[in-house]
């Protein structure tokens, strides 16, 4: 990448450039994702460590793959099997990590910031796959590279993000690349989700779910984060799925090409309902697959990769 940065750590001070030249490199890695035989000796001799303090399914899952088709090494640590549960902290952990023989730690934490902790504890490629409600980078790279994808381009779509905004690092990944990219950002959801000042990253901020969904091209829906349900944010899942879940009647009433994202896990029937995130109109299973690409693309460039055609050979 342009400046060769070691880690990738958030969208926010990335540059369109920087931005761009992770979607082109990720072109030629879907056409390795697509192939029969997927593997190349691109990052052979690198180990790739993940190391998630949250569960998931697709990131660490992704990453393993991307990691593996191009011929690194990998090792996935288990936190709750680790000598965390014995009482190790976190900075002892990472250094441990990388007296092993890391190349490469992907982390994901609950903790805001822990992504960039980790880079100044280590000499190794920090790459942050979802660091509390701050950022989650590789989620908004693969839905821009699927947006350019369908469209052909990112600049003028017209975008709304749906939902837990106070807490979602994906909107706050995806407002900073849409936003950077030229896109047109609405966020839509109960007031009480909704971070004070929103407005100063320069989208728009709306309640009228409908209204907004004729106008765009893109609905991006956030999961509800059931474990803050507790807080009280809003009166119940059943009064949520009411006013801002995406079903049949709602989309009915919408852009009639209208596209429908999810990062996923979804809680079907709250925010989506399960016949929309099977819709001709969803690319959900597509964002799941472009995930691969793009961290092949992440790892190729911060290996120090040169030309996004030179990752075939
Ligand atoms: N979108 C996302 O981060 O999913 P996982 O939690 O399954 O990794």
């Amino acid at each position: 990448m342009s400046g060769s940065p070691k880690h990738l750590l958030g969208l926010r001070n990335m540059s369109a450039a920087e931005i761009n030249e992770i979607l082109e490199t990720a072109l030629p890695c879907k056409e390795i994702v697509e192939r029969e035989i997927k593997k190349l000796p691109t990052l052979r001799g690198k180990t790739v460590v993940t190391l998630f303090y949250e569960p998931s399914t697709r990131t660490r899952t992704s990453f393993e793959l991307a990691a593996k088709w191009l011929g690194a090494d990998t090792v996935n640590i288990a936190v709750s099997t680790s000598s965390v549960q014995k009482g190790e902290n976190f900075v002892d952990t990472v250094r441990t990590i990388e007296a092993l023989g890391a190349d490469f730690i992907i982390l994901r934490h609950s903790m805001a910031g822990s992504a960039e902790l980790l880079a100044k504890s280590v000499d190794c490629t920090v790459i942050n796959a979802g660091d509390g409600a701050h950022e989650h980078p590789t989620q908004a790279l693969l839905d821009l590279f699927t947006l350019k994808e369908k469209f052909g381009k990112i600049a003028g779509l017209k975008v709304a993000i749906v939902g837990d905004i106070l807490h979602s690092r994906v909107a706050k990944s995806n407002i900073y690349g849409l936003k950077k990219l030229g896109a047109e950002v609405t966020v839509v959801g109960p007031p009480t989700l909704m971070p004070k000042e929103i407005e100063q990253l320069g989208v728009k901020v709306e309640t009228d779910i409908d209204a907004v969904l004729k106008q765009v091209d893109v609905v991006n829906i956030l999961r509800i984060q059931l474990e803050r349900q507790q807080k009280g944010y809003f009166p119940s899942l059943k009064e949520y799925a009411r006013l801002y879940g995406i079903n049949r009647a709602r989309l009915e009433r919408a852009n009639k090409d209208l596209v429908i994202m999810h990062p996923g896990p979804a809680n079907l029937g709250v925010e989506i309902s399960e016949e929309v995130s099977v819709h001709r109109q969803s690319v959900i299973t597509q964002q799941v697959t472009n995930g691969v690409a793009i961290r092949m693309a992440i790892l190729y460039l911060l290996s120090g990769g040169g030309s996004k055609d030179a990752i075939l050979h």
